[in-house]
């Protein structure tokens, strides 16, 4: 059934393996035991928020606690987009699309992870090509951004074989010790295909109902699905 109250619990990216679906309360709960089995080596942290250094239960009640305040704090000047990954109906992991300012920037920023036992076999890449055709396709995005410890090469593998370009390091910290993290961006005139098959469906219109300013939230939720997907109107499908 569609969602008229939440509409982007309707959002869905297909791709030839995966489906990444909006995360909401259920899928959070099997996102989280895909965490807790493992999700990298412990002696190496990637993500620069260490959540994955908390013993269970707390992992998993902080990581409820940041998802429900995601999803509350969504706002048309900055969203974050947070999916469950699935393949054959399991939950394997998460990728999320965030952006500020997107209406005039026309930029966003992806985050992912897998569990440890779903690496290594081209899902984060095909994720990762999930989001970009979310982004430049679905929300007409001109630029992509990705940022990584310059020693996760996983995360590098993906974001080099797509063809990203570095766009500078900067100084952060990692488990409370500096560190180099590295920014890749790609221009959408550069964003390689092969997901010739893959499809979004749901809610799509994040903004551009009145131009290029978003419209106040309480006019925007209503209107929200409306003819994004511009041939086949609300709720429609593209097949890229
Ligand atoms: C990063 C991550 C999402 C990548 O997903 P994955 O499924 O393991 O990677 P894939 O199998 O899709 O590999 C994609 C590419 O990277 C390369 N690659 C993957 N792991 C690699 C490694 N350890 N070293 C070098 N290259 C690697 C692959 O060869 C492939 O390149 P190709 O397409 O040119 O053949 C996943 O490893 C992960 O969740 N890691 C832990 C959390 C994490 O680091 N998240 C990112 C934080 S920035």
């Amino acid at each position: 059934m569609a969602n008229d109250h939440w509409p982007l619990f309707d959002l869905e990216v297909h791709t030839p393996r995966l489906t990444l679906r909006y995360l909401d309360d259920t899928l959070t709960s099997e996102l989280l035991a895909v965490a807790k089995r493992g999700v990298h080596d412990p002696a190496v942290m990637p993500f620069i928020v260490p959540w994955t250094d908390l013993p269970s239960p707390q992992m998993e009640q902080e990581a409820m606690r940041f998802y429900a305040r995601t999803r509350a704090d969504i706002r048309p000047d900055a969203w974050n987009l947070q999916f469950a990954a699935i393949v054959d109906g399991d939950v394997i992991g998460s990728c999320d699309l965030g952006a500020k300012h997107f209406a005039t920037l026309r930029q966003f920023q992806t985050g992912s992870w897998l569990g440890r036992e779903f690496q290594g076999q081209g899902l984060g890449k095909e994720m990762r090509m999930a989001c970009l055709l979310l982004g430049f396709d679905g929300f007409d995005a001109e630029f992509a951004q990705t940022g990584l410890w310059h020693d996760n090469a996983a995360s590098l593998g993906v974001t080099q074989s797509l063809g990203y370009t570095e766009e500078g390091r900067r100084r952060e910290l990692r488990r409370g010790v500096p560190d180099e993290m590295v920014g890749f961006r790609m221009p959408r005139a550069y964003r390689r295909s092969g997901a010739t098959t893959s499809r979004f469906t749901g809610c799509l219109r994040l903004e551009r109902s009145s131009g290029s300013d978003w419209l106040p939230l309480s006019d925007w939720w209503p209107s929200a699905c409306g003819g994004f997907v511009r041939s086949h109107g609300a709720r429609g499908q593209t097949e890229v």
